[in-house]
């Protein structure tokens, strides 16, 4: 493979407003990270580097508007880094690749989940070292926490019924159902696919757990009473009116004396860049504020904010 930087093309491709951008500080970044692919992937001492260049690429490109990443100048250096290796990107069975590419049509989908949860690392050579980097992400470690999260809570809380509203394959549930056996589980996606392996991770709890394959923003669940909704993934997606709509519909669902546990990822999380530059992961970040905020409109009491230890995952937990 050729190195991009030396031989300048992706330099004069550059548009006019592109180079108000310090364009040696761009080349450097991509250099670098191009010089990473061509020796097989990062090493652990690349780490601290490859995330610093990336935060520094995040911050020309992007500035954040209402928690999203808005393009704010057209740098095309990583879309040209990534057409000119596009074998290396969009491969599915590396980590970053399987996130690029999207297979099922939307980023977060339950077969990413599912290998982020089993530290999945590719078999072949040029992806091993960029999947242990991956999995090394702080945003990853996150996604993983929730299932102990979810479990020690239902485990002091006991609740009678728990609904799991953008299940996925219901990973962060699974050890909770595992766990609890005087509780019901309804688990709900609006992926079929997502809802099917669901149905193979849960497969023997036929009695307590059920499974709606359905867009949860379009249903009504005031008929189900629940004890505990929970909700991990799915808001980072949903802006805040879609967020508050959804949340007083899930509020309408609850028992009287009913929680809700509802996920956002953190702003200043550290894997954001990674994430949204190599991965177009893009999510609504949140404050614990407005993650309140969103409850409180949505009609909850006694509101707390708490986060994981990596600080990345957010959880809000109203009462109704
Ligand atoms: C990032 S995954 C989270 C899965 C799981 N909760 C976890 O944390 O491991 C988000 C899931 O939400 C689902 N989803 C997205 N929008 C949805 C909607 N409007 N209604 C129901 N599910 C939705 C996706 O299909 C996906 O499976």
């Amino acid at each position: 493979m050729n190195a991009i930087i030396p031989d300048g093309s992706v330099a004069l491709k550059l548009q006019e407003n592109q180079r108000k951008v310090k364009n040696s500080e761009l080349f450097n970044i991509l250099d670098g990270f191009e010089k990473i692919i061509l020796k097989g992937g990062p090493d652990v001492s690349d780490y601290g580097n490859i995330t610093n260049s990336l935060d520094g690429l995040h911050d020309a490109m992007y500035r954040e508007e209402n928690g999203l990443s808005v393009k704010k100048i057209d740098i095309d250096l990583l879309k040209s880094l990534k057409s000119k290796y596009r074998e290396f990107f969009y491969d599915v069975s590396s980590m970053q690749g399987l996130a690029l590419a999207k297979p099922h049509g939307y980023a977060g989908d339950f077969e990413i989940i599912e290998r982020i949860y089993g530290h999945n690392v590719s078999q072949r050579d040029e992806f091993i070292k960029w999947d242990k980097f991956f999995h090394t992400a702080d945003a990853v470690s996150a996604v993983r926490n929730r299932s102990k999260i979810i479990l020690d809570y239902i485990a002091a809380e006991n609740p009678k019924s728990v609904f799991s509203v953008g299940c996925g394959s219901g990973q962060d549930i699974r050890k909770a159902v595992y766990n609890s056996p005087d509780t019901t589980f309804t688990l709900l996606d609006n992926d079929a696919k997502a809802i099917e392996r669901a149905k193979c991770n849960l497969h023997g709890f036929d009695d307590r757990v059920s499974f709606v394959q359905r867009n949860a923003i379009r249903t009504k669940f005031d008929d189900y009473n629940v004890s505990l909704i929970w909700s991990a993934g799915l808001f980072d997606y949903l802006n805040d009116r879609v967020a508050i709509a959804l949340l007083k519909r899930l509020h309408a669902g609850l028992a009287n004396d009913g929680k809700v546990f509802i996920g956002n990822f953190a702003k200043g999380q550290t894997s954001r860049s990674y994430m949204e530059l190599v991965g177009e992961w893009f999510l609504i970040h949140r404050t614990p504020d407005e993650m309140k905020n969103l409850l409180e409109m949505a009609g909850y009491k006694n509101i707390k904010v708490r986060s994981d230890e990596t600080g990345v995952n957010l959880f809000a937990i109203g009462e109704k």
